[in-house]
């Protein structure tokens, strides 16, 4: 059995001193476990397995530590948990949706392992986030973790080179960078999976967080969530989140798209201003009760807001509490879902020769 237990978890943040971001790792066969932390106590631990972030731990207003991202003390309970929420796993090669599975590049159809009902979702059977990355530490604050999806790996085409690095700074800004090649064109969608709950992990729902979306548009799906094509204004639906709201003031309310996504579960429209590829404010989070803020900017054009609906209350976090419904929110910068067969949204394939590179930022605070 592979095992990350809090005592080893412990153990690698000693390793660390204070002062200094540092990074620090402990061998459980291949699965290791990484601690980034800087001066201000920000810690955040990452595996190899899945190029996972289990852990985030962050200061409330009053300087309480808590760590606010969803998962397990155990790499045996990432691989073999009842249900596999995507816990803080990077997910590829395709994050959310491809339709039935099937898309064609130069009338060449290719077949996906399908794993949500008749779609394929983040990847397939097995995606990034149940394989064993290749990890090097970068100076004392960043890890680089790698991976060779293989042609024909889940049915997508292409050797795909693909890295990830996330970076601890002195601003409590945790940077991913992703980076991938191909030698045959495929679809390319990087993102991270980290369920936030910025009271704590397994302290109840996100509901009373109050969160901003940086976008006047989403993208409304069917009853499969598979994107229609439509790009839909928010103004006037529980989709408006352009000033900040609580994510429980709407959700209740009748409404399609709230009913086939069992709450949010959709992709918003980034406003990227002529800014198009550069790093700009997707989104801000506060939770009123401890403080705690968190910002994510992205070089990419959309996000996926998913607030947890198919949680419910079966899987138990790491301080041995229940995640119930709703008790995490993910906010998955990406392009949107099934790109490959909507030739209206950009486009998501990389080409042999060309340089898969996009950044996301999840920047802590408290007020
Ligand atoms: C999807 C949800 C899905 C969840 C898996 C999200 O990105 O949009 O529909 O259930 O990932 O945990």
């Amino acid at each position: 059995m592979k095992l990350f237990t809090p005592t080893l978890l412990a153990l690698g943040l000693l390793l660390c001193s204070p002062g200094f971001a540092q990074v620090a790792s402990q061998d459980f066969d291949s699965i290791m476990l990484y601690t980034l932390k800087n001066s201000s106590g920000t810690t955040v631990t990452v595996t190899n397995y899945g190029a996972i972030i289990t852990s985030i731990v962050v200061a409330d207003r009053d300087g309480n530590m808590g760590d606010i991202a969803l998962g397990y003390n155990s790499a045996d309970d990432y691989m073999n948990a009842v249900d596999k929420p995507y816990f803080g796993a990077v997910v590829g090669r395709y994050g959310n949706r491809i339709a039935k599975g099937k898309f064609s590049i130069n009338d060449v159809e290719y077949t996906l392992a399908v794993n949500n009902g008749e779609n394929s979702l983040h990847g397939g059977i097995i995606g990034f986030d149940k394989v064993v990355w290749d990890a090097t530490p970068v100076g004392d604050n960043a890890l680089t973790l790698t991976y060779l999806a293989k042609d024909g790996e889940e049915g997508y085409p292409g050797n795909l080179v693909v890295s990830v690095t996330y970076t601890l700074t002195e601003e409590n800004e945790l940077k991913m960078h992703y980076q991938a090649t191909t030698d045959a064109t495929t679809p390319v969608n990087l993102t991270n999976h980290t369920y936030f709950n910025l009271k704590g992990e397994g302290e109840g729902t996100i509901l009373g967080h109050e969160l901003m979306l940086n976008a006047k548009k989403f993208t409304p799906v069917d009853e499969g969530l598979i994107p229609t094509g439509e790009l839909r204004d928010v103004d006037g639906t529980p989709f408006d989140f352009t000033t900040a709201k609580a994510i429980g003031r709407d959700i209740e309310e009748e409404n399609e798209q709230l009913t086939f996504g069992g709450g949010y579960d959709h992709n918003w429209v980034l406003d990227k201003e002529g800014k198009e590829g550069e790093m700009t404010l997707a989104a801000r989070v506060k939770e009123p009760t401890t403080g705690r803020v968190l910002e994510v900017y992205t070089t990419e054009p959309g996000v996926q807001f998913y607030c947890g609906n198919f949680l419910d209350g079966r899987l138990k976090g790491k301080a041995g509490k229940p995640y119930v419904h709703r008790s995490g929110l993910c906010l998955e910068t990406q392009h949107y879902p099934d790109s490959p067969n909507q030739p209206n949204f950009p486009s998501t394939l990389l080409e042999p020769g060309e340089k898969y590179d996009t950044t996301t930022v999840f920047k802590f605070s408290a007020e």
